[in-house]
């Protein structure tokens, strides 16, 4: 049978509805606007995408944005400059550094220096070190969206046999801390495979849900997969463009044959991606909130 489609275009709709009527309470309750501040070294194209998205969903939310663009030049103290006068600015409540940054400047520096209060990418080492010990403030917004996913589409996460593909930073490895914890919507047995796993087919073939984040086209294919699987493609390919000039996006997982085995499958796009950008909504609603001393 084939797969049923996970749309995260659905999905994230879904979350930003309730979102919205929240940003209307804050403000009606509380006179509080969550604000987020988002920053972008230099011009490539899938970035500024990215970016572009993020202030759209903010405002359509009711969120202030602040959209700071400079150039690749800029230096490694500009940036920190800018982001310690940010973590003093009491209108922006979360604030984003878009990655990867030119090569000239260390990007755990400046990660470090985002107020940790304020990281709705929940990058900063401090909340990955929450997330690792199940108390999180901010989770990394990609692997939050694909736990969200799962959740919202009925998916049993608790016992499953869960196979990451990709040992990332912004993926692989907070997905599997999120997994992995004694909670609802965790509880799995976690798997995952990177560059220097000796056989990789021998692990995917065993998840009950299989995760792809390796950032390469057909990274996993049919033969690669269990028959019932939920497959979660991360990847975000840019492949060719259209007669129109319009990207041609393809995931990491060979999606045509796998939906005729996999029970649930994310298309790319309209699956994780549009996630990512929701559940950073999410995490900038809740600093604010936790900024006057709100809980969720
Ligand atoms: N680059 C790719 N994904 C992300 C993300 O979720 N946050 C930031 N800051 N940069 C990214």
């Amino acid at each position: 049978m084939p797969a049923k489609i996970i749309s995260g275009t659905e999905v994230a709709k879904q979350i930003r509805e309730e979102l919205k009527c929240e940003v209307a309470d804050l403000k009606a309750k509380h006179n509080l606007i969550p604000g987020l501040a988002t920053i972008l070294l230099g011009d490539d194209p899938a970035s500024k995408s990215y970016i572009a998205g993020k202030e759209k969903a903010a405002l359509a939310l009711g969120i202030y944005s602040e959209r700071i663009d400079l150039p690749a030049s800029t230096t490694e103290e500009q940036l920190l400059t800018l982001i310690k006068r940010l973590n003093n600015e009491p209108r922006i409540h979360g604030i984003l550094v878009q990655v990867p940054l030119p090569g000239h400047i260390d990007e755990t520096r400046v990660l470090y220096a985002i107020d940790p209060k304020k990281d709705a990418d929940g990058f900063h080492p401090l909340n990955l070190g929450k997330l690792m010990i199940g108390d999180p403030d901010f989770i990394p917004c990609t692997p939050y969206g694909i736990q969200q996913l799962l959740i919202r589409s009925g998916i049993k996460t608790d016992g499953a046999e869960v196979v990451i593909v990709g040992r990332s930073n912004l993926v692989g490895k907070p997905i599997a801390n999120i997994l992995l914890q004694k909670k609802d919507g965790a509880n799995a047995t976690v798997t995952i495979c990177h560059t220097g796993t000796k056989d990789i087919k021998s692990h995917t073939l065993q998840a009950d849900i299989l995760i792809v984040a390796a950032g390469k086209p057909n990274s996993v294919t049919a033969d690669m997969v269990k028959e019932g699987a939920v497959v979660i493609d991360v990847g975000v390919n840019r492949v060719g463009k259209t007669a129109d000039g319009k990207d041609i996006l393809v995931g990491d997982v060979d999606y045509n044959k796998i939906k005729d085995k996999a029970s649930f499958i994310t298309p790319v796009p309209g699956g994780v991606g549009p996630m990512t950008i929701t559940m950073l909504m999410v995490n900038t609603v809740k600093a604010a909130k936790l900024s006057i001393g709100l809980s969720n």
